[in-house]
């Protein structure tokens, strides 16, 4: 046994939360390594459902230690609710841990994310306006508060002092917005300090006694790769790596540890927030896809862009991540479609594009190629076995792995627990 990422293939929204709760019976560690609660992980299991933000999808196992990782942004109010929500749901949650690295979400940077947006008018990101981008400003600024200066009130009392001074003279002259009150947020962080104590921890230790040990260890991805910073759709992108590699930094492991790197992709795309899609479907299919799958933001509630799956961003994210294995969500989505478009190539003028362009610029004048395949009349959410999925969804996997050169090794054919196929072994 030894470490196996699940990252997200597309934009967000794959189905990584049920994925994780599925393999997590195996793992002795869960880590949630970047993001923040821009997140959403939707689980839905025997002990009910549950959309987590912030906790390790891997909490429903008391075996298994959940680390809220080094590369994450943690706003201790979002995770207080989090953990008082499923503890009133009977889980118990002594098995979760915070890095006493991981940067804190500051009221700040709630305020910061709404006046950024605001003043970008129509050139808005459409960020999840929870103070993400901004807190991961300051972790590289060098100015930010960690969730281990919640455990000393002097600590906490100078790094906060120094950086409102600087970020009230912004918020006043910069944007016209009437400071923020030290007093206030000291006083409201050491309540949290006071409840999240016993979670804060060094867990570079506990993680590394489960690697010496041979264990399977999990890390969980957020967000998807064409959200990243450096490959996906910049501006429109977030601020932190949800790539495989974003995974060695944001939990602290090697890349000699990684057994498998698992994408989960959906059957098709989707997006919430702006920037290129370039398989969207506006008209009667995307809303067809947006209603039976409920494609609606787990953070936010906003309605999901849909489109048919886009091979060409597909294989930048199977090259950027190294991935091992392909995890394909939503299978039974396309149950009773009479055909299923897949995207193969983008047209740029009278030119033909095979690999996803870096710029928006470029991506907004890309067209779709299209091949398409025959659909399957059965429904396949009660298929427990891949022989007994449809000749054409099995078709339509296979043409899957051919396009992104990787295994389609577990599929999903509806939203809770055991409603997945294993087609081969996708733990080591
Ligand atoms: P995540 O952010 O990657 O964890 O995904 P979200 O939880 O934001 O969104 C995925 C949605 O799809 C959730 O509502 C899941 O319950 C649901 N889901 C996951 N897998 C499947 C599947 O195979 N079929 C269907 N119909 N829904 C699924
Ligand atoms: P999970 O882990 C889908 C998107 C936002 C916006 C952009 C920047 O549930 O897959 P941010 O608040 O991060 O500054 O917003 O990124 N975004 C997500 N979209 N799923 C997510 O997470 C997302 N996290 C951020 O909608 O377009
Ligand atoms: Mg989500």
């Amino acid at each position: 046994m030894a470490v196996v990422a699940v990252i997200g293939g597309q934009w967000g929204d794959e189905g990584k939360g049920k994925i994780i709760d599925l393999l997590a019976s195996r793992a002795k560690v869960v880590v949630r390594f970047s993001g923040g609660d821009n997140a959403g992980h939707t689980v839905i299991n025997p002990h009910g459902e549950f959309k987590l933000h912030l906790v390790p999808a891997g909490i429903f196992y008391p075996g298994t230690t959940c680390i809220i990782g080094n590369g994450v942004v943690v706003n201790p109010a979002v995770l207080l609710k989090e953990i008082d929500e499923l503890q009133s749901h009977g889980i118990n949650v002594s098995n979760l841990c915070v890095s006493d690295c991981a940067h804190l979400i500051m009221p700040y940077h709630i305020l910061m994310d709404r006046l950024e947006e605001e003043r970008r008018g129509k050139g808005a990101l459409g960020t999840t306006l929870r103070g993400v981008g901004p807190a991961f400003t300051d972790k590289v600024a060098r100015i930010g508060i960690r969730a281990g200066d919640l455990l000393s009130k002097d600590v906490l009392l100078a790094g906060l002092k120094a950086t409102l001074e600087f970020k009230n003279v912004i918020l006043t002259k910069v944007y016209g917005h009437p400071p923020l009150v030290l007093e206030e947020i000291f006083e409201q962080y050491c309540q949290y300090g006071e409840r999240l104590s016993p979670f804060i921890k060094e867990t570079n230790s506990i993680l590394h006694e489960a690697l010496s040990k041979k264990e399977l260890v999990l890390l969980e991805g957020a967000q998807g790769a064409l959200l990243d910073l450096d490959f996906g759709t910049y501006p429109y992108v977030t601020s932190s790596s949800p790539l495989a590699g974003g995974g060695c930094t944001g939990a602290g492991i090697g890349p000699m540890e990684f057994s498998r790197t698992i994408g989960v992709f959906k059957v098709y795309s989707t997006r919430v927030g702006a920037g290129p899609l370039v398989t969207e479907l506006k008209e009667e299919v995307g809303e067809l896809i947006r209603e039976k799958a409920h494609e609606y933001g787990t953070t936010t509630g906003r309605p999901r862009r849909c489109g048919w799956f886009d091979a060409v961003a597909g294989r930048l994210s199977v090259q950027v991540n190294g991935l091992s294995d392909i995890a394909l969500t939503h299978l039974d989505i396309y149950d009773g479609f009479p055909s299923i478009k897949i995207c193969i190539a983008y047209k740029l003028g009278d030119k033909v594009l095979d690999s996803f362009p870096s710029s928006v610029a470029t991506l907004e004048k890309c067209q779709p190629v299209y091949e398409e395949l025959p659909g399957w009349e059965e429904s396949t959410d009660q298929v427990l076995k891949y022989d007994q999925l449809p000749l054409e969804a099995r078709n339509y996997m296979a043409r899957l792995e051919e396009l992104l050169s990787c295994p389609v090794s577990l599929v999903t054919v509806g939203p809770s627990r055991e409603e997945a196929i294993e087609v081969r072994p996708i733990l080591p």
